[in-house]
């Protein structure tokens, strides 16, 4: 194969679309429909322009770009990711799926390589969920026909709803299940991503090939116990929610060791106190809970100990509970065939894989459930992920660019 991936290109255009998340306060975020998502997808959007192609947005935004092949009839090879990124997240994540599939279609347009399939770069809304507490909007909408039954909360971190929300971008919520593809437009979808955990880097292997994702389980827990002054109040007096939601998050790690699998992970990953005082006993505590696996049985058996421990310290102290699904999604399983091809495509490039399972949930979570979908990785160093501190060196970047480059070339 004569067409390789540019590392130099590549590396400028993340450091670019890294900028248009700069905020204020010197932080980068490109949170899904901020003033700083939408310039990366703006600049985004430019790249295509430069080489000719046009972009358009469905009913969902979900940005696409379109290169035809010799058979215009035929299904498409679907490139997907996300630009949108988690509050000060890195350079990498989401974004680099979406720079490889830009990446490709400057090498075959440069050498002038008309593929049989017509091929789509997409970029998926909303992959994060950060506004929500869900997340993969885009590829929902891409792959189901109804939106009636979505998830989340009712308004996101800003006060706003979803359907304010899209409307500042030109997106219809009531209009968002057209997006919905037929199986029959759409050959395959492969998604190229940093693992975002360390098995490729600590074991140098280049090249991970994906073989399921995990599902994930999420819930809107809040105890009410009762505010009272703090300097007045004895000890044993106190209905402290905080403290009562302490002692059971505490020992999340220990219920998912017992109770978990090999996989399995449990995070509590934001908690907020009430009223919000120094010198206040927080009467109530609010705060967000996950559980992920690739087996389902498996969330519910550790939800269900979680509940029963937070009754348990509710009830022994006098306090209320609550705990609310959120959001969630079934696990997901790649497909076979492709897997096999980027197994072969990696050989052919030289470049040892591993097949391995992703914890972190992706666009093609959604995507195994309509269409036969592949996904890739490579190395994430010291597996840091959803933090600025996220690298991956630039021999890595092309050789998953390469790698996803073979594939396509193999199934086209
Ligand atoms: C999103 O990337 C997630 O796995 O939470
Ligand atoms: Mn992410
Ligand atoms: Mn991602
Ligand atoms: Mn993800």
């Amino acid at each position: 194969m004569s067409m390789r991936a540019d590392g130099n290109r590549i590396l400028s255009r993340l450091e670019e679309l890294y900028e248009c998340g700069k905020m204020p306060d010197g932080t980068h975020s490109r949170v899904a429909y901020t003033p700083q998502e939408r310039r990366g997808r703006q600049l985004f959007s430019e790249y295509f322009r430069q080489l000719g192609i046009t972009v358009f947005e469905d009913a969902a935004g979900n940005l696409i770009a379109r290169l035809e092949g010799n058979d215009q009839q035929a299904p498409a090879i679907v490139i997907g990711s996300h630009l949108d990124t988690v509050l000060d997240g890195g350079r990498y994540d989401g974004v680099y799926g979406c720079v490889g599939g830009l990446e490709i279609v400057q090498l075959l347009t440069e050498q002038k390589r008309k593929l049989n399939h017509p091929l789509e770069i997409i970029v998926f809304a909303d992959e994060e969920g950060i506004r929500f507490g869900n997340g993969m909007f885009g590829s929902s909408a891409f792959c189901k026909a109804s939106l009636s039954e979505l998830d989340g909360q009712e308004r996101d971190i800003y006060g706003m709803t979803r359907e304010e929300v899209l409307k500042t971008c030109g997106v219809d919520l009531k209009e968002a299940a057209k997006a919905a593809r037929k199986k029959e437009s759409v050959l395959c979808t492969l998604e190229l991503h940093v693992e975002q955990g360390g098995n490729l880097d600590r074991r140098g292997v280049p090249i991970g090939v994906v073989t399921s994702i995990a599902g994930v389980r999420r819930y809107a827990v809040s105890l009410t116990g009762e505010a009272n002054h703090s300097g007045s109040t004895k000890m044993e007096d106190r209905h402290d929610a905080l403290v009562a939601a302490a002692k059971v998050i505490g020992g999340l790690p220990d219920l998912v060791r017992k109770l978990g699998e090999e996989f399995s992970v449990g995070t509590v990953g934001k908690i907020t106190a009430l009223p919000g005082a120094v010198n206040v006993i927080p009467g109530r505590c609010e705060f967000l809970l996950e559980f992920r696996d690739s087996d389902e049985a498996v969330m519910e058996r550790l939800a269900v100990e979680f509940q029963r421990r937070l009754q348990t310290v509710c009830d022994g102290g006098g306090l209320r509970m609550k705990m609310e699904h959120l959001s969630s999604h079934v696990p997901g399983k790649m497909n076979r065939q492709i897997q096999e091809e980027i197994a072969k495509a990696s050989e052919r490039q030289g470049m040892p894989y591993l097949r391995m399972p992703s914890g972190a949930f992706h666009d093609s979570l959604w995507l195994t459930q309509r269409f036969p979908s592949g996904m890739i990785f490579v190395p994430s160093v010291d597996g840091i992920s959803h933090s600025p501190r996220e690298y991956t060196k630039q021999e890595d970047l092309e050789n998953g660019v390469n790698v996803l480059l073979e594939t396509v070339l193999s199934l086209d």
